[in-house]
């Protein structure tokens, strides 16, 4: 407890935070999306945006040595080869929700459902697609939920991050993502912002922080800390309980629109999911 409230301090004296926080509430995503860019080009000039995929590691030689040994024999081959297995059990459904080309999936999600007026997330649609089939819908967080969604990952991987804003509710859910992601909150008044935009290549405590930019390339995400795979959603309630806030039920439209924002943000960059990380 004490160590955090040293990191939320030590945080909250960058002046120019508060100042640089508009750059990011831009209420156009389009211009939104370029001024995050701009803003780290201009804050890690030697750093390419294409290279934000891969997390933290970027700002560190050390660090980026040691994840790349990692990810050469990574933790979670089993997972895919279990997610797989998973697939292959329930094909037929799965073919008759996504279409039979598992290369394919992964790229169109998240996407927004202008019929439910909600994102629709990749793990959201497999359970859904399994329950609509009158399957049995797995756990949220992580196990087969995280298995079948590293499998669809893993097989698109190369391709970009392609999330489409074309209606005025897909533009709603963007903002209200984009506004959760800026606003402080919890005990120390923290916001991922603070944390992922204005100090992202800053240390807190042992951690370097990542930027936003490339936060959803690589999930699900084998953890070394969880010792197993888990969701986009998973990790975020772990960070807002960092933040002595509340966190917010996995596959609720509060973490969707999150979802949705940061996936929006990371536009063009590749995908290569499943990833591995401290
Ligand atoms: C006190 C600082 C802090 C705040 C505030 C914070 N996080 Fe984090 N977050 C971390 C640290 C530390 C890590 C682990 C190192 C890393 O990858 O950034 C992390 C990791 C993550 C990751 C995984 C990154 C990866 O490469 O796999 C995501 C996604 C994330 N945070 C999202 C959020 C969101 C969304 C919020 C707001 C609800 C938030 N964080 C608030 C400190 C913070």
């Amino acid at each position: 407890m004490k160590k955090l409230l040293l990191v939320a301090l030590s945080l909250g004296a960058t002046a120019t935070a508060t100042v640089s926080m508009a750059a990011t509430m831009n209420t156009d995503p389009e211009q939104s999306s370029q001024q995050l860019r701009d803003y780290f080009k201009a804050k890690y000039p030697t750093i390419n945006i294409a290279d934000y995929k891969n997390g933290a590691y970027i700002f560190s030689a050390d660090k980026m040595s040691q994840w790349e040994a990692a990810e050469e024999f990574p933790p979670y081959l089993d997972a895919i080869d279990a997610g797989e297995a998973l697939y292959e059990k329930d094909k037929a459904t799965f073919d008759k929700c996504f279409g039979s080309d598992i290369t394919k999936v992964r790229v169109k999600f998240p996407r927004f459902n202008d019929k439910t007026n909600q994102v629709e997330t990749l793990e959201g649609q497999i359970n859904k697609c399994r329950t609509d089939a009158g399957l049995k819908a797995y756990k949220w967080k992580k196990g087969p939920i995280a298995q079948v969604s590293a499998y669809y990952a893993y097989n698109a991987r190369g391709q970009k991050i392609n999330v489409k804003i074309n209606s005025e509710g897909a533009k709603k859910a963007f903002l209200a993502g984009q506004n959760f992601y800026v606003q402080p909150r919890g005990q120390f008044n923290l916001s991922c912002a603070k944390c992922h935009t204005y100090n992202a290549g800053r240390k807190a405590r042992s951690n370097i922080l990542s930027a936003n930019l490339g936060h959803t390339t690589h999930f699900p995400v084998y953890r070394a800390k969880w010792k197993h795979l888990g969701t986009l959603e998973y990790r975020y309630t772990g960070c807002n309980k960092n933040m002595r806030a509340k966190p917010f039920k996995v596959q609720s439209t509060t973490y969707k629109n999150l979802e949705f924002f940061e996936a929006y943000m990371d536009n063009g960059l590749e995908i290569n999911g499943p990833g591995y990380r401290e």
